[in-house]
């Protein structure tokens, strides 16, 4: 009838019904198909979450190896990707090279590709979460100069992902079970949020009927920025720039001051107002990776100390910002080796597998539309308009 709600930010606005994340920001919860997040990550591993995210059930053993192999299978990436990466610059940020290799990707999947049957929506869902550990560590092969690491089919998902990043053709790296684990806990910890930005980009852009490799690359764009995954990164500059736990009240006067645009990074949600679920148990897997490799690392004391100052003050307790997911996850890949401007691609990477999830849901709903808000004109009325040469 020509009316509509007007929300920026879409603070108030349900786009979709779904079945695969529940939320309760005022309690803390996150369930994914209904188990909750600190099981998952203290029970369960990646493959298996990925396995319930798309399927809607937990496999049993002989489905879980079935589809570790079906995984396993899609890794490679064509060799033309390979050419496509020699097309950037050295210095291009990760996320620059992750976006474009991921849409390029369309250009080997897409004549094929029939998105109204769902095997194949899900044959390119397993490709997705299959190939992005291969162009993660791609990008950051092609950033040092180094000879891109073909992937190893024996290993497991997490580990298969660090012998792509770390490993040289003279010598194959030694992966520590304890970071391969601490890996797997953050691809966890990251895998799923219902409709946030990058999840609700990728549904949008899905909604038009567009190739998935092609709504995933859109989904990465959306991550890349500082208030959405580019957060990571961000906190972890901030610590840095922080140093030393004299300097945390400075950080936080300018947090609070509302003519500057400081925010402390990786702090607040926007639907989290009492703590992220997902923080809390980051935080214990820092403690235990930096124990594990027996690194003192002075950033983790300006982290507890910037975390306790800012929650014992008002500002912060009344705006109810609490550390999110990013407060602690850099400290760990930090402590593994990962430099800062590959955090954002270890998010997305992880994250791949909600996008897909969320694609796949929405294109096997009934009555599905394209996604289309309106918006409130604020420009000029009706007005004559004359050649240029007048
Ligand atoms: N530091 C200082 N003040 C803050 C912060 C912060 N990190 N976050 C929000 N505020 C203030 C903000 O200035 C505003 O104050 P006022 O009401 O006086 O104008 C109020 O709190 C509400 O902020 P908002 O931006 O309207 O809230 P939002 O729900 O739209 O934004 C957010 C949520 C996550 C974008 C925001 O808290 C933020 O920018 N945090 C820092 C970036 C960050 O850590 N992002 C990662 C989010 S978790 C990972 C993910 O899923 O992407």
């Amino acid at each position: 009838n020509g009316y509509f709600t007007y929300d920026p930010g879409f603070m108030a606005t349900g786009s979709c019904e779904s079945t695969i994340t529940y939320i309760d920001g005022a309690k803390g919860i996150l369930l994914h198909r209904g188990y909750s997040i600190e099981e998952l990550a203290r029970d369960s591993d990646y493959i298996e979450v990925v396995y319930m995210l798309l399927h809607d059930k937990t496999p049993n053993t002989e489905e879980y190896r079935d589809f570790k192999d079906t995984i396993t299978r899609h890794t490679l990436v064509h060799d033309q990707i390979n050419n496509f990466f020699r097309g950037f610059r050295r210095d291009a940020h990760p996320m620059a090279m992750l976006c474009g290799s991921v849409g390029a990707m369309s250009s080997f999947y897409h004549d094929d590709l029939n998105i109204h049957d769902p095997e194949q929506r899900l044959r390119s869902a397993y490709r997705l979460v299959a190939k992005m550990p291969t162009l993660v560590a791609m990008c950051y092969k092609y950033n040092i100069g180094q000879p891109f690491v073909y992937p190893k089919n024996e290993l497991s998902y997490a580990e298969n992902f660090l012998n792509m990043m770390f490993s040289v053709p003279a010598e194959d790296y030694k992966i520590s079970p304890a970071v391969a684990k601490a890996v797997d806990r953050i691809f966890i910890l990251h895998a799923d949020h219902e409709q946030n930005a990058s999840t609700s980009t990728v549904r949008l852009a899905g909604s038009s009927g567009a190739n998935p490799y092609a709504c995933i690359a859109a989904g990465v764009a959306s991550l890349w920025g500082p208030a959405h995954g580019g957060a990571n990164e961000a906190c972890l500059n901030m610590l840095e720039e922080i140093g030393t736990v004299d300097r945390i009240p400075e950080f936080i006067a300018r947090a609070k001051d509302k003519d500057d645009p400081f925010r402390l990074m990786g702090f607040g949600h926007r639907v989290y107002k009492n703590f992220d679920p997902r923080a809390t148990v980051m935080r214990e897997s820092c403690h235990e990776v930096l124990a594990e490799l027996n690194i003192d690392d002075p950033l983790l004391n300006v982290a507890m100390e910037l975390e306790r100052i800012a929650l014992s003050d008002p500002y912060f307790a009344e705006k109810k910002l609490f550390p999110n997911v990013d407060f602690y996850s850099g400290i760990i890949l930090k402590a593994i080796g990962i430099p800062t401007n590959m955090f954002t691609c270890i998010f997305a990477l992880a994250r791949t597998v909600g996008w897909v999830s969320h694609w796949h849901e929405m294109l096997s709903q009934p009555g599905q539309k394209i996604g289309r808000p309106r918006q409130l004109y604020t420009g000029e009325a009706q007005r004559p308009y004359s050649k240029i040469d007048k």
